[in-house]
């Protein structure tokens, strides 16, 4: 989510000081250093720059923004594989203790080498009109897709923004999703997810719900964190015919309810809620997909994937007592991907559950065919061909 306080940023062009507003989805402050660079700039000084930390602001052709940003990544790529992780990749690819005894160092290098790509590939800047327009020979229309992203921009008060090549793309990548939608096979239909939502682009856990029995009673049924509104949407099919769907990103909210209309689900409530809805009936069923994997988001965009100190999932199983009707049932899906990348163990998993007065009654299991599992590449390759994604049914003890 963009920051609710307006940030700006100042640089000097052709002796005049210029000024714009800051847009950045990574939460990056704006660049203290800023250098003009166009199609002259060889990819060599723009890669030396932007590890300086110099931002560098693109006065060139539009496409040729893109490519330079193409060489930055393959240059800073380059530079990575040169580096530690390369020895601890090959030592982990390779199953004996002493590389699984790796994988969390793995994982926290990974993850920092992936935070300074970001930081370094988000150097350069493009500057956009208030309308999100480009001046940049060769500048596709910009204008829906950031609008869609970032919303509208006061051109009461500003004139321009500054804002990364890199979010720009994320907001074109976004705006084709939410076009031609994620077809979800085992419903039958599409679902359309909006910029800074999380796409259910890997799904296997979406049998999982339709494998589960549902519990004798289902009049009320609550999704926490609902998304794009996947799982609602799953139970509203199955003939649940209440849905209470809750989620604390505003942006979730707006997809979740153009997906029930487009769907025409009426019986599927929304609430902006932390956790549990307010003012509701108590609960046959509550189906959650928290983060999987206990880490520090870095960016607002990271927040469906990484639940720092694993609050989401404490939060969802301690209310679960609080919201749930009798003989109710806490449908929970989680890989267990954080326990091959030793964040948590199954047993602290099961201790949290037991914790909050609630016993295991099955558990469904999947195995993830999404590229990223057979990808011998990845250095956490051990970790992510062994995952096992489950739908835990909790009942109250
Ligand atoms: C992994 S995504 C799952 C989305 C969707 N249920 C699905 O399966 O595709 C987790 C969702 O939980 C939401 N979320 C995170 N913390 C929350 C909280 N405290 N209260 C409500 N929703 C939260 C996030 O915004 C995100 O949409």
């Amino acid at each position: 989510m963009l920051q609710t306080e307006k940030q700006y940023v100042q640089w000097q062009e052709n002796e005049t000081l210029r000024n714009a507003l800051w847009l950045s989805e990574s939460n990056h402050m704006p660049p203290a250093r800023i250098v003009l660079v166009d199609d002259t700039t060889t990819a060599d000084d723009a890669y030396r720059l932007a590890c300086e930390g110099t931002s560098l602001l693109w006065r060139g052709d539009f496409h040729n923004a893109r490519q330079l940003l193409q060489a930055l990544g393959r240059r800073i790529d380059r530079t990575n594989e040169r580096s530690e992780l390369r020895k601890i990749k090959k030592a982990t690819n390779k199953p004996n203790a002493v590389n699984i005894k790796g994988i969390p160092n793995l994982f926290h290098q990974q993850r920092q080498l992936q935070a300074q790509r970001s930081r370094i590939l988000s150097r350069l800047l493009l500057e956009l009109d208030t309308d999100y327009v480009s001046k940049l020979r060769r500048a596709p229309d910009l204008s829906a897709a950031c609008m869609a992203a970032f919303g509208q921009l006061d051109k009461s008060v500003d004139e321009s923004c500054l804002l990364s090549f890199r979010d720009l793309q994320g907001a074109l990548g976004a705006a084709q999703w939410r076009e031609k939608g994620v077809p979800i096979e085992s419903l039958g239909l599409s679902i359309f997810p909006h910029y800074g939502v999380f796409a259910p682009t890997r799904h296997e856990y979406v049998q999982l719900l339709l494998d589960a029995p549902l519990p004798a009673s289902h009049d009320v049924a609550y999704d926490i964190g609902t998304g794009t509104g996947l799982l609602a949407i799953i139970l509203a099919q199955r003939g649940v015919p209440q849905v209470i769907a809750t989620d604390l990103n505003p942006r979730a909210l707006a997809c979740a309810n153009e997906n029930f209309t487009r769907l025409e689900f009426t019986n599927v409530q929304l609430q902006q809620a932390d956790l549990y809805p307010t003012d509701a009936p108590l609960a046959n069923l509550i189906v959650c997909n928290p983060p999987w994997v206990p880490a520090k988001p870095s960016s607002s965009l990271e927040y469906a994937v990484y639940d720092a100190k694993s609050a989401m999932l404490r939060g969802v199983l301690q209310g679960a007592k609080q919201h749930l009707a009798e003989q109710g049932e806490l449908w929970l899906i989680m890989s267990d991907l954080a326990e091959h990348l030793q964040l948590r163990t199954r047993d602290e998993l099961l201790r949290l559950f037991a914790d909050a007065g609630l016993a295991v009654k099955y558990r469904l299991d999947t195995q993830p065919k999404h590229g990223r599992s057979q990808d011998d590449t990845d250095p956490l390759h051990v970790a992510r061909s062994a995952e096992i994604t489950s739908l835990w049914c909790l009942t109250l003890i």
